[in-house]
């Protein structure tokens, strides 16, 4: 049975036994002055992360993981990269290793006038111990050239590549969920589903338990049970833990929309973006293209 909790994280993780779970995946608070954020100061994120180490690392399994998803508090123009904190934090602990810093790309967010526009935010994977549960094979994409044989030497007209498809790297480019995208909900803030459904299907063995202790919508929710794995999960926004435990309806009756993992990103072409320009804004680039 699946678990949705309005409750306070730290509260929440009190209550799990030692050695439970086999996989958080989170998106904590960036205290940026959100509706839900009691600070804005990355002090207080630091403070939060020393209090959150010891409970997370008891609860999770020895082979478990812990995927960590943040991404810059900005103020003044000033950024901090969240995941150097994390890291300093979640590192210090003599069981959790950090295994892959994740770079989740993608194509909208805030225009910045003074700086590059943020793009990306991160994921931490840390594991309990060494051995741990990773299953490569459930998350491979599509090689570039599928049929692609060597030419030479003693492996000749073989495969060159992993006929089940290639490791998906660490740059997952995902759009992110802005007004328009299928799953959107009032949450302001949810990671899209297919971030946290590659973790669990890489991390997580079947019928295992994952958790979120900052749920939010409970996108890592969908991701877990649409993957027959068991979810708990809890926040501290009694309206956000409706609309998770509404989605995990939705989806357990069939009705939820979801962005599929792996869909292809939307690339424009040059004509697409061309025409939507009135023809005097392009000057020069006219000129370019048109040039013999
Ligand atoms: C970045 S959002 C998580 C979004 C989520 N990953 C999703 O896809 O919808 C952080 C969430 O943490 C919740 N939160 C803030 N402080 C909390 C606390 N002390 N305990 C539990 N949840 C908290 C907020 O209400 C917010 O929904």
């Amino acid at each position: 049975m699946d678990i949705i909790v309005h409750r306070d994280a730290l509260l929440f993780l009190a209550d799990l036994a030692d050695e439970s779970v086999d996989l958080v995946i989170s998106s904590p608070p960036y205290f940026m002055g959100k509706e839900y954020d009691t600070s804005c100061n990355v002090d207080d994120f630091t403070a939060a992360h020393k209090l959150l180490l010891e409970h997370l690392a008891r609860v999770v399994k020895t082979g478990g993981s812990i995927c960590w998803q943040v991404g810059s508090h900005v103020h003044d123009n000033v950024v901090v990269p969240l995941d150097a904190i994390v890291y300093s934090v979640f590192a210090g602990h003599a069981d959790l290793h950090l295994r892959n810093r994740i770079v989740w790309t993608f194509g909208h967010g805030m225009h910045a006038s003074r700086r590059f526009s943020g793009r990306h935010e991160t994921i931490l994977w840390f594991t309990k111990g060494d051995k741990y549960h990773f299953n490569l094979d459930a998350v491979r994409v599509p090689q570039k050239y599928p049929g692609k044989k060597h030419y030479k030497g003693p492996k000749q007209g073989e495969p060159s590549g992993n006929p089940l498809g290639k490791n998906p790297g660490d740059v997952w480019e995902i759009p992110n969920v802005k007004a328009g995208h299928v799953e959107k909900t009032d949450h302001p803030c949810q990671f899209p589903v297919a971030l946290a459904q590659r973790l669990v299907k890489a991390l997580c063995p079947k019928n295992g338990l994952v958790i979120d202790p900052y749920m939010g919508a409970g996108s890592a929710g969908v991701a877990a049970v649409a993957e027959g794995r068991q979810f708990s999960g809890c926040d501290i926004e009694p309206r956000y833990v409706r609309i998770a435990r509404a989605r995990i309806k939705a989806l357990q009756a069939g009705t939820l929309k979801t962005r599929p993992l792996n869909q292809p990103i939307h690339i424009p072409s040059k004509n697409d973006s061309v025409a939507q320009v009135p023809r005097q804004w392009l000057g020069d680039q006219i000129a370019h293209s048109e040039a013999p």
